[in-house]
């Protein structure tokens, strides 16, 4: 249907993700974690010393992830309506792109709801062009362009000069970013990212792939041309009791980003790290790595290393991946973080969805949701 000259300048002018903005209640708690556990290093900040009134941002950095930590600096703002709501979450899943003017007026074209006309900004270091759109729930993409901008992040923002240096665990990049819809609501906003960014269908599963004894789910994996950019989108599916992605719901109260996964190019001692660093992980039952030879067949890896870990494997015909989830990062039970690494795999776990979800489930009925 897309496939115009028009679209495909706006699919090719998005490069990759540029970073993620979570508003939450209390950004320098929340940087601190993710600095100590994670090992993100602070590179800019925004606040009362560089003349931000209104709210306070550190942009964290590891490689090509980074992360921009919000909070109001006072009251009845935008941001703190957003934590009241949905409690800390993923505000802005932002793109790097070619021409920030020309992909949010194209957009527009095609449908879209403006969160925020393109303006150039400007400092010292040089000038970028952003824009912003809005796609599920209160959730936007802002399109970042910078100009031969040499600054640390974007004008606005100092260098940070707290001088901690964090110690990096070896996560690379943005794998995917996955955002929850209420029920009914997936097919929607996969149209939405057919019809405004030209994406394809990459992968799907239906409540007959992904349904334990409780909880089932549909989703869609949608992907840019290139496919570096990858959105998984869920909605929950019936079952017995409570899906997961209800739950993510019922807290959240509108679409919202679950997780984003990020990539490391060894997971052993990534997981290591972020473990002895106090992150929590949820658990696997030693069951699962008694029958996990038998389901994958040989891995490099030593399985006895990540049962003690408590990673997961998954296999389809080009390879193998392993993968791991956190706990809820937050107290509401909503965004957690994956950390994968691919050997060749290029998909999303199906064949550990039963052990997975049966962990979350155990989870979930500890928080009296399921
Ligand atoms: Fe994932």
């Amino acid at each position: 249907m897309f496939k115009g000259n028009t679209l495909s300048s706006l699919t090719y002018s998005i490069r990759g993700f540029d970073h993620c903005e979570l508003y939450v209640g209390n950004a320098k708690q929340t940087a601190h974690y993710y600095r100590t556990t994670m090992g993100f290093q602070p590179i800019a900040y925004r606040g009362l010393e560089t003349g931000s009134r209104d709210r306070v941002s550190y942009v964290l950095n590891q490689d090509h992830i980074n992360l921009v930590i919000t909070s109001p600096l006072e009251k009845n703002t935008d941001i703190g309506a957003h934590i009241d709501r949905h409690g800390d979450g993923i505000k802005d899943v932002a793109f790097t792109v070619d021409d920030s003017e020309s992909a949010w007026k194209t957009s527009l074209e095609r449908g879209a709801k403006s969160a925020m006309e393109p303006r150039e900004i400007k400092d010292d270091n040089g000038e970028a062009v952003v824009s912003a759109i809005e796609t599920f729930g209160d959730t936007i993409h802002s399109f970042i362009e910078r100009k031969n901008y040499n600054g640390s992040f974007l004008p606005g923002f100092e260098k940070d000069d707290l001088e901690l240096e964090s110690v990096s665990t070896g996560l690379v990049h943005i794998d995917h970013v996955v955002g929850n819809q209420p029920d009914g609501e997936m097919q929607s906003v996969c149209n939405f990212y057919e019809k405004i960014f030209g994406w394809h269908r990459f992968w799907s599963v239906d409540d007959k792939d992904i349904n334990t004894e409780y909880s089932a789910l549909r989703s869609i994996v949608m992907a840019n041309d290139n496919e570096i950019i990858k959105m998984p989108i869920n909605e929950p599916a019936d079952g017995l009791k409570k899906s997961q992605i209800q739950e993510f719901i019922d807290y959240y109260e509108t679409g919202g980003v679950q997780h984003l996964a990020l990539s490391t190019r060894d997971i052993i001692p990534t997981v290591r790290m972020m473990r002895a660093n106090g992150v929590d992980f949820l658990p696997t039952p030693r069951s699962y790595y008694e029958k996990l030879t038998k389901r994958i067949g040989p891995i490099q890896e030593d399985i006895e290393t990540l049962a003690e870990l408590g990673i997961l494997v998954d296999v389809d015909e080009n390879g193998y991946m392993l993968q791991i989830f956190t706990k809820p990062l937050q107290d509401r039970p909503t965004l957690f973080f994956e950390i994968i690494q691919r050997k060749g795999s290029n998909s999303f776990g199906k064949g550990n969805f039963k052990a997975l979800f049966e962990s979350i489930e155990r989870e979930q009925e500890k928080r009296g949701n399921l």
